[in-house]
């Protein structure tokens, strides 16, 4: 936005691109003046800006205290992510170049929407931050939300386009505190420090901005702040039990039964694993697939968190989904039940929800009935879980996929 400093009575222009639009004076107006000066559509960005800001600040600090999302082996990580994406996005052939540096990619997203939401907030590079915003939803848009039909059921299109219209709008000087708007700024040439003195009238007592160095300045500072907000929350994150410690127990569990743990009724119990040892042999991936199966969880683990998240040997035959992630359950009336666990809506990874029995999508609340074959009971999608087939070996204590 070309934007002049007639605010503050001269007419000095301002660039186009200036990272930092308020002039020092208009950022050290109080917030009532600046508020009473600014235009209609300079106030009609600000609730914009402020949502923006703290979503995407909220958005980075989350991921950061997720235990799962930087780790590769729990369920709902961005390692999961980037595998449904390497399937849905038009950007496919990037995600599968990126996909095997998953939890950098996951940090490097993080940080930048916590520098995106400071940008937002401080008025720090405020243009380059909404523009760094924009890209980053359009990235979402082509990848989380790309399967999303009819497309404004997703939200990252509309994000993307208010940031463009924040990096449009600029400021407008308002909400930027004084610090912020004088970063950068330089006294002409060897401009003895009593110019910068407030009260001394004319263009020589302003900071002479150089754009660039503004930019470079502020965005110096807004990756500071990130890294020391980033700093703060990672320590947290390590501080909390990793998610496969609870909830529905990530990865191929395979505990071994114990005593009266094995006798329940449900899905064709037959098939024995040849040669597998049930009691606390770990890695039921090792085994290669049988005929009669390839076992993928103990029936004590599920027995003992009612579900458990597996992963489809990438070698399983078809029509098993190879490489897809699963998800076992153990029914309130004992039966086992498995299912293809990505989403029919945009491919989200589903997740037992203890509480209220059901299959849930962690993305836009799809939920499935795993007592009804996969059935949908709520969300934007009409189609159900894929089950797929198990076999329950009580004897051997292992719950097999079977091709
Ligand atoms: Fe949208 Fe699951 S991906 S509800």
């Amino acid at each position: 936005m070309q934007q002049t400093s007639s605010m503050r009575g001269t007419t000095t222009p301002v660039s186009r691109f200036d990272p930092a639009p308020p002039p020092a004076s208009a950022a050290d107006d109080p917030l009532a003046a600046q508020l009473r000066r600014a235009t209609p559509s300079q106030l009609a960005l600000l609730p914009i800006r402020a949502f923006f800001g703290v979503t995407f600040l909220y958005a980075g600090i989350d991921k950061l205290l997720d235990p799962a999302f930087l780790d590769p082996a729990a369920p709902g990580s961005i390692g999961d992510q980037l595998q449904v994406f390497a399937r849905v996005s038009p950007l496919a052939p990037l995600v599968r170049l990126v996909e095997p540096w998953s939890p950098a990619v996951g940090l490097v997203v993080a940080l930048a929407e916590i520098a995106i939401g400071l940008g937002a907030l401080t008025g720090l590079a405020f243009r380059a931050a909404a523009l760094g915003g924009a890209a980053l939803s359009l990235l979402f848009f082509l990848t989380a939300s790309w399967t999303t039909h009819p497309y404004y059921y997703g939200p990252d299109l509309p994000y993307a386009i208010g940031w463009i219209a924040l990096a449009i709008g600029g400021t407008g000087g308002l909400l930027v505190p004084r610090a912020v708007g004088r970063l950068g700024a330089t006294t002409r040439a060897s401009a003895p420090p009593g110019a910068l003195r407030e009260g001394t009238s004319s263009a020589m007592s302003e900071p002479a901005a150089s754009p660039s160095r503004r930019l470079l300045l502020q965005a110096a500072v807004l990756g500071g702040l990130s890294l020391i907000v980033a700093s703060v929350a990672l320590p947290v994150r390590f501080a909390r039990p990793a998610s496969s410690a609870e909830g529905d127990g990530a990865g191929l569990s395979n505990d071994g039964p114990s005593a009266g743990e094995t006798t329940s009724p449900g899905a064709s119990s037959t098939g024995a694993i040849p040669g597998r040892s049930p009691a606390g042999s770990p890695g039921a991936t090792a085994a290669p697939f049988r005929p009669t199966g390839l076992a993928v969880a103990s029936i004590a683990s599920v027995d003992r968190k009612g579900a458990v998240s597996i992963r489809i040997p990438a070698d399983a035959p078809s029509p098993l989904p190879a490489g897809d992630p699963g998800v076992i359950v153990r029914l309130a009336d004992g039966r086992y039940v498995c299912f293809d666990a990505v989403c029919t809506h945009e491919g989200c990874r589903v997740a037992w929800d203890a509480r209220d029995s059901v299959l849930l999508c962690p993305c836009h609340g799809a939920a499935f009935d795993a007592a009804d074959h996969g059935a949908v009971l709520a969300g934007p999608t009409n189609t159900p879980l894929p089950e797929l087939p198990i076999v329950v070996d009580k004897v051997a204590g292992t719950i097999s996929l079977r091709a």
